[in-house]
């Protein structure tokens, strides 16, 4: 039985890597600063905009330049600020519902994933009025343009403000999914290192280690192009290089600055080569307890590597190599081994635990199902893994001593 839905998820990955050169992959238009913004709203022709964010942004007050670019170019707009860390089905609902009574045609994202990801499933609603936000998760679910859409990101982070992907979470059922689809990439994204200065240490480490999972994830599945192991590369070597620097001193503007870049394409490189089970994990976490999204990636990545075993070494080794951890001289194993090993230090150094308080043994089940449903047949991972399995994980990462 494994054996025939192992060849039917090679068989479905194969088929998305051949398609890869006719997909409609696109990147947004970079600008350095919202000051630049009421050019661009010139040129679209906007009228009234909505500013998705949250609290969080609001009183750190990095809405405020946007406002001022808005007010200058005498631009109409209204501010959701409700979003939650993990957004809700409700917050989309909730930010449609100013978005039209505004007559808005103009989304601005601005804050983290969690921001970037409500805007962009509000855009989706606008495109698809008659559909649920349930009924575009999953992939190529969303077809029609999106009104002009901007993503400001004020952590580095998830990449959104690049992807194709908006996750949101049914908090009635505990669970968080995927909208997968082309016109979900933002049109604009404003690459402001500065706008990430505020952000604690603790958000600045586990943020940035959600960007090394996509960069490692992508990189080490099986459906990889040139472009994006170049990127994937790069986004690890910035990351490694610059992490404990941005988390030490947050106004570090160069640390800051690469961090923001690495992002940025770790973000392109998963939208091309997709993430893998500890995005799945990570995901049913999020859905069921509301663990934060970088904290879980960032515990859970070590464990699935050390399970990947023989699969990963020459790629973790590569990836080692370029983060200057192991060199020719080690083994595929000995510099893979290496190189997890690195980011478990990375973790202590930067206070992240290797294990997570609050999982329930009575929830894993749904939580390995939804992970399984989330990664097979989409994601190409170095090694299929069974729903009992992935049940594993969830006994490796909890913390059952307190
Ligand atoms: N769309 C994608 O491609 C993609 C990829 C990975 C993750 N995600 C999703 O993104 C969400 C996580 O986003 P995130 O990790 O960026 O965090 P977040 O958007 O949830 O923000 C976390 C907290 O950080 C605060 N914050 C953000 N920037 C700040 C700043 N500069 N200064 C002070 N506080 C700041 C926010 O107010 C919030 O309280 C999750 O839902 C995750 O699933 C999406
Ligand atoms: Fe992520």
């Amino acid at each position: 039985m494994f054996f025939i839905k192992s060849a039917f998820c090679r068989v479905f990955q194969t088929a998305f890597r051949i398609a890869l050169p006719i997909l409609p992959y696109r990147e947004p238009e970079i600008i350095s600063s919202c000051a630049e913004l009421g050019d661009v709203l010139k040129k679209e022709n906007v009228k009234s905009v909505l500013i998705v964010t949250d609290k969080g942004i609001v009183n750190n007050g990095l809405v405020s330049p946007l406002e001022e670019a808005l007010k200058k170019s005498k631009v109409h707009y209204k501010v959701y600020d409700q979003t939650m860390p993990n957004p809700t089905v409700k917050n989309v609902e909730q930010a449609l519902a100013v978005y039209k009574s505004n007559n808005c045609d103009c989304l601005i994202a601005i804050g983290g994933g969690s921001s970037m990801d409500c805007a962009k499933a509000v855009g989706a609603r606008v495109a698809y009025p008659r559909k649920t936000v349930g009924q575009m998760k999953g992939i190529l679910r969303v077809l029609r343009k999106l009104p002009t859409l901007i993503a400001v990101p004020t952590t580095a982070g998830t990449g959104s403000e690049v992807t194709l992907a908006s996750i949101i979470t049914d908090s009635e059922k505990q669970h968080k999914y995927a909208l997968m689809s082309f016109p979900l990439i933002p049109h604009y994204a404003v690459l402001d290192a500065s706008l990430t200065y505020t952000l604690p240490p603790h958000l600045t480490s586990t943020t940035g280690m959600d960007a090394l999972t996509h960069a490692v994830e992508a990189y080490i599945g099986r459906s990889t192009t040139k472009e994006t192991r170049r990127l994937a590369l790069m986004a690890v070597k910035l990351i490694f290089d610059n992490i404990e620097a941005a988390y030490k001193d947050g106004t570090n503007h160069k640390a800051r600055e690469n961090m923001l870049r690495a992002a940025y394409n770790a973000g392109v490189a998963f939208s091309k080569s997709y993430v893998g089970y500890v995005h799945a994990i990570a995901h049913s976490l999020g859905g069921k307890y509301g663990t934060p999204h970088g904290l879980a990636n960032a515990v859970i990545m070590p464990y699935v590597l050390e399970t990947y075993g023989e699969s990963v070494y020459k790629k973790l080794h590569k990836l080692g190599s370029v983060a200057g951890i192991c060199d020719e001289k080690d083994s595929y194993e000995a510099g893979a081994k290496k190189f997890i090993a690195a980011v478990k230090k990375l973790n202590k150094d930067m206070g992240i635990p290797d294990k997570l308080n609050g999982i329930k043994k009575e929830d894993i089940p749904l939580m390995a199902k939804h992970a399984e449903k989330e990664a097979n047949p989409l994601y190409p991972v170095p090694k299929l893994m069974t729903r009992k399995e992935l049940e594993n994980f969830y006994y490796m990462i909890a913390d059952w001593s307190k």
